[in-house]
């Protein structure tokens, strides 16, 4: 252990789940290399949790533990708070009251920091504390310094990633394995990859956290996340998944932000992404995020989504940044944020009307002469061209067979345009299914 002439950082963690567990086995594993690092040793001071007695697969015998979350808040000895409690309103009371005690805080919370992160930063600001959220996306990744710190220098383009373990692992177990989807999401659940409410990962809603944090950082934009277009991945079966690997694509889960002429675009969805590409080819808990600069190119950022040591590992290295900044000039920190607070851009966000994309429709027509030449007929009306068509063998006994067609990029409202035509045909007798697609060669 170093020789460390300064008292030990005492930390306080709210909630002992998970990433909880994660955090108290990393510190107490790593803690040579930690006290090395971060010039103090850390100790943790106290716990929150429900059920102080339950076993819970760390040693918490060196703490102290409590019920009450705001004991560890309101501790004169507690110098960093770790909120790792996880849900919006709780979390947000507490986070505001360390820092109204002056006290800086880590969090691993997504939820919190896209939907009221806005106004904790200003707090934060106010009070002179840190506020660090690594953990908050890409799990193990640490793609918050890397676009904060290491791309400082960049215009950011373009952000597109796999940004949700849970809904990842569900997405490949799905493919490769012949289990289904509820089964699946049950093992994302036992390993400690899914949130609490398991519906934000599969509706896309915590995808959709993590891309708000994300564009603010890469554009300098205030945090936006209720103009985040966001659909899941409940609608996917496991044909959608065959048939997009026979034209030679993945489906991934995506996260994208980019730069259009009109602003910027914020969207969440399933994605086709030719087979050939690094990100399709990120399975099970895995993240990637492909962060584009005009100065750097592209970069892909690879590692665990989710699971305690991997968010653990995000979540000491703030820690770590936190001893480190206890003794440096608070007004030269990094900005929570990227940009100086007050440097913020208002730069239109992009409505989904406005996306440009290309697309992969899904249909199901009667199989006789003329119905795909109306689809075609369709789609060239309003000037969308056609990559691919791929008629399948009819599945069952009735007359209809399933069509594939892949377009090239359109804006959004012409597609909707031209869906809501071919799904006005006779011929068609389902919903039209559309799954974007982006080929990211530019
Ligand atoms: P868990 O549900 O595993 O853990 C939550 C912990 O908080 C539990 O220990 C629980 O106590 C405690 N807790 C909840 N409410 C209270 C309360 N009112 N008072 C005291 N303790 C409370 O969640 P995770 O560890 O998975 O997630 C924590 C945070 O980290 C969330 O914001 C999540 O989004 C985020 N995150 C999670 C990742 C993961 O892989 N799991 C990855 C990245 C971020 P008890 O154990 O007694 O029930
Ligand atoms: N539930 C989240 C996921 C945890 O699966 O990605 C990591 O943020």
């Amino acid at each position: 252990m170093l020789d460390s002439p300064m008292k030990p950082v005492s930390i306080g963690l709210l909630g002992l789940g998970t990433v909880g567990c994660g955090t108290v086995n990393v510190l107490v594993r790593n803690a040579n290399e930690i006290t090395r690092r971060a010039g103090r040793a850390i100790e943790i001071g106290m716990a929150a949790t429900r059920d102080p007695a339950r076993d819970r697969g760390c040693d918490t015998s060196g703490f102290e533990l409590v019920q009450d979350p705001l004991e560890v808040v309101e501790s004169p000895q507690v110098e960093v708070v770790v909120e790792l409690i996880g849900g919006e309103q709780n979390a947000k009371d507490l986070m505001l009251r360390a820092i109204n005690n002056r006290k800086h805080v880590v969090t691993a919370n997504k939820a919190l920091i896209a939907v009221h992160g806005n106004e904790i930063f200003e707090a934060a600001q106010m009070k002179k504390v840190m506020v660090a959220f690594e953990a908050a996306v890409g799990g193990g990744i640490s793609i918050i310094k890397t676009i904060r710190e290491g791309l400082a220098g960049n215009r950011i383009e373009q952000i597109a990633g796999i940004i949700n373990g849970t809904a990842n692992f569900v997405l490949t177990g799905m493919r490769d394995q012949d289990r289904d989807f509820a089964a699946v999401l049950a093992d994302a659940q036992r390993l400690g990859y899914a949130e609490a409410d398991p519906s934000f990962d599969i509706k896309g809603i915590d995808a959709a956290h993590k891309l708000t944090i994300l564009a603010a950082i890469a554009f300098g934009i205030p945090l936006q996340y209720d103009k985040v277009y966001t659909e899941g991945i409940g609608q996917l079966t496991r044909d959608d998944i065959k048939h997009a690997g026979e034209l030679g694509y993945q489906i991934k889960h995506l996260g994208i932000a980019r730069r259009n002429r009109d602003g910027i675009e914020m969207r969440v969805h399933p994605t086709l992404i030719p087979q050939r590409r690094l990100i399709a080819n990120v399975d099970g808990v895995m993240n990637a995020i492909l962060v584009c600069g005009d100065a750097v190119g592209p970069t892909i950022h690879y590692g665990a989504g989710a699971g305690a040591d991997p968010t653990a590992s995000a979540v000491v290295a703030d820690i770590v940044d936190v001893v480190r900044a206890l003794t440096t000039d608070p007004e030269n920190r990094v900005p929570h944020l990227a940009f100086q607070p007050g440097t913020l851009a208002s730069v239109d966000i992009v409505a989904p009307d406005e996306f440009e994309t290309a697309y992969f429709l899904s249909l199901t027509a009667v199989d006789r002469p003329g119905v795909l030449a109306d689809v075609t007929r369709i789609l060239g009306d309003l000037k969308i061209s056609i990559e691919a068509i791929l008629q399948k063998e009819p599945p069952g006994n009735d007359d209809t067979v399933p069509v594939i067609i892949l377009t090239q990029r359109t804006r959004e409202r012409y597609m909707n345009q031209a869906v809501s035509k071919i799904e006005a045909l006779a011929a068609i007798t389902q919903r039209v299914k559309r799954i974007r697609v982006e080929h990211f060669n530019d």
